[in-house]
């Protein structure tokens, strides 16, 4: 049986595909420790105009946890609502709630925005949002993104220190390049978030760079990335990229068309997904 809204064949899902579905009715279609990664960002504490649609994330937690593999990774991007001067915190409710079903908060990253308009006359700007790393258990994938180091060639440096803290020092070649810290930052707009410009259509984009950074990061070629409220597509577009397979899903059937646009750019015409 096809089910045409879902395009789900005999209550099975097809993976490279996106769908328009309430993502708690879809990932009931799929199996156990399925999904190797999953990058997403969820609506939060009302901040844009999704139609109206409400989610439950303690429910999306536990799914999720159902879902991805032993050591698979879910990358939630969430901030925090100013409401009459206090923060909503909504961001630690939904850290709380995902370790209460059983995930490691592997790590609690930054997305900082590299150009954010001045908003607060009584506070500094604020400029981040929070990227959970939630694992089932310990990663089972980690390729560190490096950066240059400040300084290489050779220096002077300190070596075997004891307790008495006389400092050896002998000539090392310092390292070119390090693993990059937890604070990720991005140019957002049109340029940096992307260069697609039906992308704005969708009032919340996060930036490809960050998608692919994550991809890279928590997942290997041929790995499935998953993204129960995918947008505009901007996961599943980064994941077929970097030849990992993917997955998506979103209620507003206006999002899915335009996450399938972008996705149709990159594949040849007998392979391109069509809107229901
Ligand atoms: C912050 S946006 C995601 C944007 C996306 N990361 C991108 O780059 O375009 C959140 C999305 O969640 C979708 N959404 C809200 N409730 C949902 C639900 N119950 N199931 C699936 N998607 C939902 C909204 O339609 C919206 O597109």
């Amino acid at each position: 049986m096809v089910n045409n809204k879902l395009n789900i064949i005999d209550n099975k899902i097809k993976i490279n595909n996106i769908y328009c579905c309430d993502c708690l009715d879809f990932m009931q279609t799929i199996e156990d420790d399925f999904v190797d990664l999953v990058v997403t960002s969820p609506p939060y504490d009302d901040l844009r105009d999704y139609k109206g649609y409400l989610f439950n994330y303690q429910q999306i937690a536990k799914e999720l946890y159902r879902i991805i593999k032993p050591g698979g990774v879910v990358v939630w991007v969430v901030g925090d609502k100013i409401k009459k001067g206090n923060k909503s915190l909504t961001s630690f409710r939904h850290a709380l709630a995902f370790q209460e079903v059983g995930f490691n908060v592997h790590d609690t990253m930054i997305y900082r925005k590299k150009n954010t308009p001045f908003m607060r006359s009584n506070a500094y700007t604020n400029c981040f949002e929070f990227m959970f790393v939630f694992s089932k258990g310990s990663p089972k994938t980690f390729n560190p993104l490096k950066e240059k180091t400040a300084r290489s060639g050779m220096e002077m440096l300190v070596h075997n220190k004891k307790s008495d803290g006389i400092n050896k020092k002998i000539l090392g070649r310092l390292n070119e390049e390090k693993t990059k810290t937890n604070i990720w930052e991005y140019a957002v707009g049109l340029g940096g978030t992307t260069n697609d410009k039906i992308a704005f259509n969708h009032p919340a984009v996060f930036p490809e760079k960050l998608a692919q950074d994550h991809i890279l990061s928590w997942s290997n070629e041929g790995d499935l990335v998953f993204d129960p409220m995918c947008g505009s597509g901007t996961t599943c577009k980064m994941a077929l990229i970097n030849n990992r397979n993917y997955l998506g899903c979103d209620i507003a059937q206006e999002y899915v068309d335009i996450a399938i646009e972008r996705v149709n750019h990159y594949l040849n015409k007998d392979m391109q997904l069509s809107i229901f």
